[in-house]
């Protein structure tokens, strides 16, 4: 075995104790995505029936994936499009580039002929699907951390955000958060500060009503409360197809708007949106006025060739950091 090999080895053990016991901190990266992208894969095993094991309530209905590598880290493998998974990425890098510890290390990896994003496993003693502690969580953060994780939110487009793509640790009263499932920062959007997503919905052959205005009709939408399969047929049958409809039943309430040949779903309605605050720490602001090119290039430079990153993409992420710093600029007290 090489030097670097050992040296990597036992720094990877360290690591794995330091993971276990207080989550993800920013800093120790280097050897973890070394570990993830080329460590030996010795058990690969069903996530839901892992969480289930550690007695977290279990959400999804995908078929997610349980890594174990020889050298003991563990890992999520999500085999997905290729858009989500430099989605899933590119919010790691991201993070890593705002020097936040939000997103846990990630990368993309082959397994059993399936390519997907491989995620470093956190372990969290607060399970946010249960009643309460995500209040709790939010109750108990630090200020500075909370407004930091709306804002990363909100510049990169992740409207998916909430209990259920966030985990939780809290220790010796501090809490920590973790930003999982960021594979919707992909999606085309339209977002104003404060509001919550205009998030495109779009399907092959179907076509929804011409409209001629030239920029987004923020304020000329419709709103659908208490959705109902009948409701959804009566006023989106023609724009979704039929398999679809359950999807729209969950969300309670709704705006809708079409513009230029797509349907775009503005998901909570009017109820405060989770990624905003107007508490703006001065590293933050300062890294903001970082985000140039070259910071989007390093964050997108593996999913070239995918088919959302076009400039109009990059521009809108440097549009969401205008608008945070223009409301910084408002609120500021002289
Ligand atoms: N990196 C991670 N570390 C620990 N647990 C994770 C990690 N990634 C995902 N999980 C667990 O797996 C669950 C499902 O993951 P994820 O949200 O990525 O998939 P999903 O199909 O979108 O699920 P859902 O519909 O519940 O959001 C999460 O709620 C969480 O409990
Ligand atoms: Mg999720």
């Amino acid at each position: 075995m090489s030097k670097t090999i050992m040296l990597n080895s036992v720094l990877a053990m360290l690591l794995l104790a330091h993971v276990s016991c207080v989550g993800f901190d920013f800093g120790h990266e280097e050897v973890i995505v070394d570990q993830l992208l080329h460590d030996d894969i010795i058990k690969v095993e069903s996530l839901s029936c892992e969480l289930e094991r550690q007695g977290k309530i279990v959400k999804t209905k995908r078929d997610l994936f349980f890594v174990s590598f020889k050298h003991g880290l563990k890992a999520v493998f999500k085999p997905l499009n290729k858009n989500s998974i430099c989605a899933e990425v590119a919010a790691y890098k991201a993070s890593q580039a705002m020097r936040f510890a939000f997103v846990p290390p990630t990368v993309i990896r082959k397994i059993h002929d399936k390519i997907g994003s491989l995620q470093l496993f956190v372990y969290t003693n607060l399970d946010p699907m249960v009643s309460g502690s995500f209040e709790y969580a939010l109750e108990h953060a630090d200020p500075d951390e909370l407004a930091n994780l709306k804002i990363f939110y909100y510049v990169f487009g992740q409207w998916s955000n909430g209990p259920r793509n966030i985990l939780i640790n809290s220790k010796n009263g501090r809490v920590q958060f973790i930003a999982i499932d960021n594979e919707a920062i992909w999606h085309k959007k339209y977002w104003h500060y404060g509001d919550n997503a205009f998030i495109q919905r779009r399907w092959k052959d179907i076509h929804v009503p011409k409209t001629d205005v030239e920029t987004f009709p923020y304020d000329n939408y419709c709103t659908i409360k208490k959705p109902t399969p009948a409701v959804i047929k009566e006023k989106l049958g023609p724009v979704v197809p039929s398999n679809y409809v359950h999807w729209f039943c969950e969300l309670d309430p709704f705006n809708y708007a079409y513009y230029k040949g797509s349907l775009w779903v503005q998901l909570k309605g009017n109820a405060p949106c989770f990624a905003y605050t107007t508490h703006f720490p001065q590293e933050t602001i300062a890294k903001l006025k970082q985000i140039d090119k070259s910071m989007l290039d390093h964050i997108f430079f593996h999913a070239k060739g995918a088919d959302f990153l076009t400039q109009e993409f990059l521009d809108s992420i440097l549009d969401r950091r205008n608008q945070v710093l223009a409301c910084y600029e408002s609120k500021k007290v002289n």
